[in-house]
């Protein structure tokens, strides 16, 4: 039998990271869905499940997102008005002895009830699997969403066409995980077939720009996604670097705002500094660690006030802040500094000033409002005119 690599045996630190990620998005995204009169089914996908626990205890993709599911779920029992959706969760592996390791280790965890929703198992080839997803993704009811997770240990056995159609329907979120360093080590020296043909199947080949470093491949990666799939769509980045150079990246896609608003959100709660990522050995970055580092909104501030040179609404402005990869939450505290400096002018829609400190830069505004709140700019500095 071929020896398997430890990483299949052991949840490393960098896995540890990412199921993290997975998790703590998880948890906001299994509420919205059993809070919301407007979904009744969710559909889970794990293309590359694993066996849920390795043999040094640490905990893998399908106990992380039953552990929060089933949290999710008695918390929305316990309200008085319960919207709990139904869960078919299905895990799959192509690995026959890992798949029975996992149904196993479920049942021992007594983790899964029937009223949650369903279980299935299935150990077929990601490259079989995925089409079949993508016929039963197109039969969603509005009243149906999904999310697909998607961790396979290299590049190739994935390609983004298949990203592209999984989120076809516009109620699928996908979250993928990239071996980056790897496909940049690769993409300096000597380029292999297989990630030209990665690369090829998101842009042309001629416009794939150079990438310095691993971090500016993962950027180029990020904007060709985007581009490919068009301002109906978001795409964000995770990045864990495991040592100096070695980034390993998850890209996060959905068609909703409000996915990318609670991604943003997790993303900060992880990477309280920045926002972007997790740093392997960073004191300050450590995953559990409990110390709160205010976060990193000086660059921000600077392209915000270029960008509030002209009038904008509360609407614009929220889109404006996610699109740069931060929470509404500094926005808002930077246009509070600004009000007490006086270089902010804020009006309501009949151009009569506004009320101070009320700024409407949220979802639950952005959502319920089919106008604007509210008008902002900064006053321009002298010479800049
Ligand atoms: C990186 S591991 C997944 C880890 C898992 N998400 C976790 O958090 O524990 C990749 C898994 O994919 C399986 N696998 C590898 N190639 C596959 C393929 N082409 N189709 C489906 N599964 C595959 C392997 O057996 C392995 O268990």
């Amino acid at each position: 039998m071929k020896k398997k690599k430890k990483s299949q045996h052991n949840l490393f630190e960098h896995s540890e990271v990412k199921v993290k990620l997975l998790g703590t998005y998880l948890q906001k995204y299994f509420n919205i869905m059993s809070n919301t009169p407007f979904v009744n089914t969710v559909h889970y996908y794990d293309m590359f499940s694993g066996p849920g626990i390795y043999e040094d205890g640490g905990h893998g993709s399908p106990m992380i997102i039953l552990r929060e599911l089933k949290q999710a779920h008695f918390r929305s029992k316990a309200r008085t008005v319960d919207l709990s959706s139904q869960y078919k969760c299905i895990f799959n592996d192509k690995d026959t002895e890992i798949i029975e390791a996992l149904e196993k280790n479920i049942k021992e965890a007594k983790i899964h009830y029937p009223e949650i929703g369903t279980l299935e198992y299935s150990n077929k080839d990601y490259k079989e699997i995925c089409p079949d997803v993508v016929k039963k993704l197109k039969t969603l009811l509005n009243s149906e969403k999904a999310f697909i997770f998607i961790d396979p240990y290299g590049y190739k056995d994935v390609r983004f066409s298949e990203i592209r159609d999984l989120l076809s329907n516009k109620k699928s979120e996908v979250l993928l995980f990239l071996p980056t360093h790897f496909m940049f080590r690769f993409s300096e020296n000597g380029t292999p077939e297989s990630l030209y043909d990665f690369i090829n199947d998101i842009v042309p080949r001629d416009q794939w720009p150079k990438s310095v470093t691993g971090l500016d491949f993962v950027e180029n990666l990020k904007h060709a996604f985007q581009q490919n799939l068009g301002k109906d769509f978001f795409v964000d980045s995770f990045i864990i670097s495991r040592d100096k150079n070695q980034f390993f990246c998850l890209f996060f896609f959905t068609s909703h705002i409000y996915g990318f608003d609670r991604m943003l959100d997790t993303k900060w709660e992880i990477d309280t500094e920045d926002g972007r990522g997790w740093k392997f050995n960073a004191a300050s970055s450590d995953l559990f660690s409990q110390v709160v580092n205010s976060p990193n909104i000086s660059k921000f501030e600077k392209i915000l006030e270029e960008y509030l040179e002209q009038k904008r609404s509360n609407k614009e402005i929220y889109v404006f802040t996610l699109r740069k990869g931060h929470l509404p939450a500094h926005t808002t505290q930077i246009l509070k500094k600004w009000q007490d400096d006086g270089i902010l002018v804020a009006t309501l829609p009949n151009g009569k000033p506004a009320r101070k400190s009320a700024f409407y830069i949220s979802w639950s505004s952005y959502k319920n409002n089919q106008e604007a709140k509210i008008y902002l700019s900064v006053k321009q500095k002298r010479g800049k005119l």
